[in-house]
């Protein structure tokens, strides 16, 4: 059984982290966490993230259709952005869209973050691409992010900031987390004369090490093996991932040390 107000005091604390981070800015940003197949809970609209209390949050079904808001408070205006996620993603049990200064930076200059620049950005994200741009609210955004919800867990939003979702909101956040390191990182290179990216083999490698931890959620390094012999690729077979389960953060410092040793770094 599920204990909603401990639900509700994480997502303050998640809210809190992103706020504080400078990954969003006044009342930017929204955060929502799946309860089960009708029951949601989300950040208000028009709050700053980072100073909510449990009862800010709200409750909406799978249609984004308010079940329970306090006086002066109504779901996010982003709702439908994060159930299309959850409708199109059942694995998924969170989603986090924010404003982070680097990642936005690349959303608005049209960059996808796909340069494979450091190991634990290629394990954790493979790419990141970005989504066409859509009015805020609207069904542009859910409809442009839809087509690449089966292949990633991250996307940048055109002209707007990121989204991240996974099967809790930690992991959810820390995929956030991610995409802003990588961007600042991949920034920064750029400004030191360019990175020198990771070679075609070190990224094969780094893509098998996650295919044998058997990470969980999209990544590229799912795509089935078949696409590379020139079949056509397998992304919904199911057939490349082993369904072990286990934490991503955990995992990806696992994998990272062992992957920094293998190229004796
Ligand atoms: P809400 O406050 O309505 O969630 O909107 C914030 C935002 O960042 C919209 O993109």
């Amino acid at each position: 059984m599920v204990n909603e107000y401990e639900i509700k005091k994480e997502i303050c604390d998640i809210g809190k982290r992103i706020y504080n981070r400078g990954m969003v800015a006044s009342n930017d940003g929204n955060i929502s966490v799946k309860l089960n197949d009708h029951e949601f809970l989300c950040t208000p609209t028009g709050v700053s993230k980072g100073f909510m209390t449990p009862e800010f949050i709200c409750k909406v079904d799978e249609n984004g259709n308010v079940l329970q808001a306090n006086k002066g408070f109504k779901p996010s205006s982003e709702i439908k952005m994060h159930m299309r996620v959850y409708k199109e993603r059942p694995d998924v049990n969170s989603v986090v869209h924010a404003h982070p200064m680097y990642a936005t930076s690349f959303a608005i200059a049209g960059i996808p973050l796909t340069q494979p620049i450091m190991p634990e950005a290629v394990i954790a994200l493979g790419c990141v691409p970005i989504a066409e741009y859509g009015t805020p609210s609207t069904n542009e955004i859910p409809d442009a992010v839809s087509k690449y919800l089966q292949h990633f867990d991250a996307v940048l939003l055109a002209n707007h900031g990121a989204l991240a979702y996974s099967d809790s909101l930690l992991n959810a956040y820390h995929k956030m987390e991610s995409v802003e390191f990588y961007a600042q990182l991949l920034f920064l290179s750029k400004q030191l004369g360019g990175p020198k990216e990771l070679s075609k083999e070190q990224v094969e490698r780094l893509y098998e090490i996650r295919r044998k931890f058997g990470m969980k959620g999209k990544h590229p390094a799912d795509l089935c093996p078949n696409a590379k012999e020139g079949k056509p690729s397998c992304h919904s077979c199911g057939g490349c991932s082993s369904g072990k389960s286990a934490s991503d953060a955990d995992l990806v410092s696992e994998i990272t040390k062992k992957v920094m040793k293998e190229l004796g770094l």
